[in-house]
Parts: structure tokens; sequence; C-alpha cells
């Protein structure tokens, strides 16, 4: 059953809310991604940078509002394009529709600012896809075309929000680690072609 949570911006002035932000990033990558924000300090120093003001940092909260997972993001390109970094929840919450609505939510947000696209990437540095433990170069489009997901890599989850592979970055983890690269036009923005 889907549990019952709301969506707003994460305040830099509510530290338990801030708190379980970090909790929440380094438990959801633990496993698959054991570089990422591995001690209490580091994920901290992620929320508060996401929390910038020129930023945007918003959290799914239970109806006691405890934070059930948060997205972050910031502008590129003078604001046409913004980065979705990062985006986790909770491991005892997750498949229910709350990362579906986070990024649901994150497009509305990058809309009301009249951003255009938005671009992430997710690292795959455990072989939980094909392009993981082998050589991408030279026929990088050959792999990307092919890709197959070997136990749920989040791109998947990304492609079901309506995103699509754009690159890859090979060995940006280290050999045969590649940082998958996806986007998505906001919905309502202008396509080319329209005046
Ligand atoms: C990836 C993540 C954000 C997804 O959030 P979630 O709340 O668990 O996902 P949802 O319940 O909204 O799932 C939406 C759809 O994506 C699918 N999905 C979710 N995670 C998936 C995964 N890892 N692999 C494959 N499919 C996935 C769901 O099955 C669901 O599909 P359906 O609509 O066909 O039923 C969350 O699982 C998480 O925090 N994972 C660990 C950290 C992470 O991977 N962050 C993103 C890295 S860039």
């Amino acid at each position: 059953m889907l549990q019952s949570f709301s969506i707003s911006s994460l305040s830099p002035n509510n530290e338990q809310s801030v708190h379980e932000a970090a909790e929440i990033l380094t438990a959801a990558f633990a496993a698959n991604w054991p570089h990422a924000w591995a001690t209490p300090e580091e994920a901290l120093d992620e929320v508060n940078e996401a929390l910038a003001p020129d930023r945007i940092c918003r959290a799914a909260f239970d109806d006691a509002g405890a934070v059930l997972g948060w997205i972050g993001g910031s502008a590129q390109y003078g604001g046409n394009v913004w980065e979705l970094h990062p985006l986790a929840v909770r491991p005892d919450v997750q498949g229910r529709g709350i990362g579906r609505a986070l990024v649901a939510d994150f497009e509305q947000q990058v809309a009301a600012r009249g951003g255009l696209t938005i671009v992430l990437g997710t690292d795959d540095e455990a072989e939980m896809t094909s392009l993981s433990g082998v050589d991408l170069y030279p026929n990088v489009w050959e792999h990307i075309a092919t890709i197959r997901n070997r136990r749920g890599h989040p791109y998947t989850f990304y492609q079901k929000c309506g995103f699509v592979i754009t690159g890859v970055v090979p060995d940006a983890n280290g050999p045969g680690k590649p940082d998958i690269l996806m986007a998505k036009r906001v919905p309502g923005a202008g396509q080319p072609g329209e005046s």
C-alpha cells in the first residue's frame, strides 16, 4: 500500500529533518555505492550543499514529519538545464512511489524556474549493468544501445520516470566503473522549432 506522504522544501532550520536526510543518503547508497557518503559528516555536508539558496532541495515527509526521501538539484547553462543530484529514498520505504513522486515534484520546481532539461549521472560501480566491468571503448554507443540491468540499477527507475540515456562517462569511478548520463525534457518546456 502507498504510504501517505507529502513533498515540500527541506528547511535548513529544521535540524532534525536535515539529519534524517543525511542518514537516508548514507543508508540508501550503502549497498551498491560504498564510496558515496560513507560517513555521517560527508552526508551532512552533501545535504548542506543541497540547501544553498540557489538550489532545489525537496523532501517527502510522512504524517509525523519524518523524512522518507529527498531530492536535490542545481542550475547549469544559465538555468536552461538543471542537474538532478542527489536522490535517495529511505530503504524501508523504497518501491512505494516516493522516488517517482520526488522526481515529478522536481520537474515542477524546475519548470517554475524556467528550466528546459533535467540531466543526471547515475554511477555503476558494482557491475549492476552491462556497462560495468567491460571496456566501453571504442564502440561506446553499441554498449549503450544494448544496456541490460543486471540487478536493480536505478537507470531503469529513471527510464520509468521518462529519462533517456544520453551518454556515458567511461571509467568515471575507476576502470570499468562508468557514470551513466540521462536527461529528460521538462514537461511543458518549449520544443525545438516552437516559437
Ligand atoms: C532509486 C530510488 C530513488 C527509487 O525510489 P523508489 O521510491 O524506491 O521508487 P518508486 O517506488 O517510485 O519506483 C517507480 C518505478 O521504478 C521502479 N524502480 C525503482 N527502483 C528501481 C531500481 N533500482 N531498479 C529497477 N526499477 C526500479 C519501480 O519498480 C517502479 O516501477 P513500476 O512503476 O513499474 O512499478 C530508490 O530506490 C533509492 O533511493 N535507491 C538507492 C539510491 C539510488 O539509487 N539513488 C539514485 C541514484 S542516482
